[in-house]
């Protein structure tokens, strides 16, 4: 059976191109049990009908506002309100740059972004627009305020665009959106109010000299999208962060480091406080041993390249979980081969409480991923999905274990 027979979804159809999937991400849901309605802004309604949606969802659709022009004749003049109750899930596809600036700013001038306001239910946001509009700081600044105040962001995806240009901001495909409808329903709520949750995101760079030095392609977006998620289930998070990320999210505590040692420290700084500790961030195992002042030159050198020696960092996870008494500790390990059986053998001589094991091919830099969620007693499979609803999967994973390894 499907996490969504017999779930309850509103579709909150915006005014973009994308529209027009959004019969199919109807049916798709339909089809596996789910009871679906839906919403549109007036915009949408020139690029599908509510005629359209009303037939593949088999109920009237409301456009604009209830009762203006449009919106089913004698239907409910509180709509907004007894759907945004009804929802069990709500997912705003496709989520135009126009109606995202509207939910982040909190506006309810239309039944969609009013019912957005009023529900209780998890948010799916489903960002469809061109490449520069995604780009732009305002975007940009809204996606991270709508992720803070709780909803999860699937996409955009990379590819071409209805208006030719090429880049981030088409329209995640409607069976991932329909996937992360059914991961982040059968996730469950996590609840990790009054908790304090730390989390370690990105690369580290190493330098080599004044100008070089060694890092590695870890984005930070599975750092930040596990701290998003711990602000969600109400935590209060504390993010190190490593360069080269993108913006946190806002309600993290950030503190922004450079090299392993840094975050270590940063880390050690404050984790007496922690509940729970998330290491995401891919720590250098080595750094130049003797990083040189200036930067190195050719000079007399031409053809005889300098040797370079390694040094080990601090192992900050294997660090964390060793104090005493020790936060509730999860290890991420990006891995090749058998995933299982390596993150066993991390979760034992590490003495850590969880760890996530991906495949290195799958995890780094992207938005999607798949996690395999390894404890004493066994291994649980999340994804592939997208990194936002993965981590709200894996929360929801590390509320329940906690809550059982601290009862009351
Ligand atoms: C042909 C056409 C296609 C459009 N496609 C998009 C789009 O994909 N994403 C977007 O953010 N805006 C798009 N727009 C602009 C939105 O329709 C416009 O900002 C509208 O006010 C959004 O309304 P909403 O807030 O109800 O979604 C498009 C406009 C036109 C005329």
């Amino acid at each position: 059976m499907s996490p969504l027979d017999g779930k309850r979804i509103v579709l909150g159809v915006g005014g973009g191109i994308a529209a027009y999937k959004i019969p199919d991400l109807a049916r798709r849901l339909s089809e596996v049990g789910a009871e679906v309605r839906a919403v549109m802004s007036e915009s949408a309604a020139a690029f599908i009908t509510p005629l359209t949606l009303q037939a593949v969802t088999g109920h009237p659709v409301t456009k604009g506002w209830p009762g203006a022009a449009g919106s089913p004749a004698g239907g409910d003049a509180m709509e907004h309100i007894s759907l945004a109750r009804w929802a069990d899930l709500v997912i705003v596809a496709p989520a135009t740059a126009n109606l995202m600036a509207r939910l982040a700013a909190g506006a309810a001038d239309d039944a969609v972004t009013a019912l957005c306001l009023a529900t209780c239910a998890p948010l799916i946001v489903a960002p469809a627009m061109n490449v520069r509009m995604w780009a732009h700081p305002a975007t940009r600044a809204n996606a991270l305020t709508l992720q803070a105040n709780g909803a999860a962001l699937v996409g955009p995806a990379r590819g071409a665009q209805a208006c030719g240009e090429f880049g981030d901001g088409r329209m995640s495909e409607v069976a991932e959106l329909a996937a992360a409808a059914a991961a982040l329903l059968s996730a469950g709520a996590a609840s990790l109010a009054g908790l304090r949750v730390m989390v370690t995101a990105g690369p580290t760079y190493e330098p080599l000299d004044a100008v070089r030095g060694l890092t590695n392609r870890s984005s930070g977006k599975m750092g930040h999208a596990v701290a998003a998620a711990a602000i969600a289930a109400g935590a209060r998070t504390t993010l190190i962060n490593g360069p080269g990320t993108p913006p946190p999210p806002p309600a993290a505590r950030v503190y922004n480091i450079t090299t392993g040692r840094e975050m270590l420290a940063a880390v050690e700084g404050e984790v007496d406080a922690a509940d729970i500790f998330i290491g995401v961030a891919a720590v250098a195992d080595f750094r130049p041993g003797a990083p040189r002042a200036g930067k190195m030159k050719r000079g007399a050198n031409v053809g005889r390249a300098p040797a370079i020696s390694l040094a080990a960092n601090p192992d900050i996870i294997k660090t964390v979980a060793a104090r005493d008494p020790a936060p509730f500790t999860v290890g991420f390990a990006a891995e090749t081969g058998d995933l299982v059986r390596r993150a066993r053998a991390k979760l034992r001589a590490k003495k850590l409480d969880l760890v996530c094991a991906n495949r290195i091919a799958d995890a780094i830099g992207g938005d999607s991923s798949a996690l395999t969620v390894v404890d004493q007693d066994g291994a649980e499979q999340l994804g592939p999905g997208a990194k936002t609803i993965l981590a709200r999967q894996l929360m929801a994973i590390v509320a329940r274990r906690y809550h059982a390894k601290h009862p009351g």
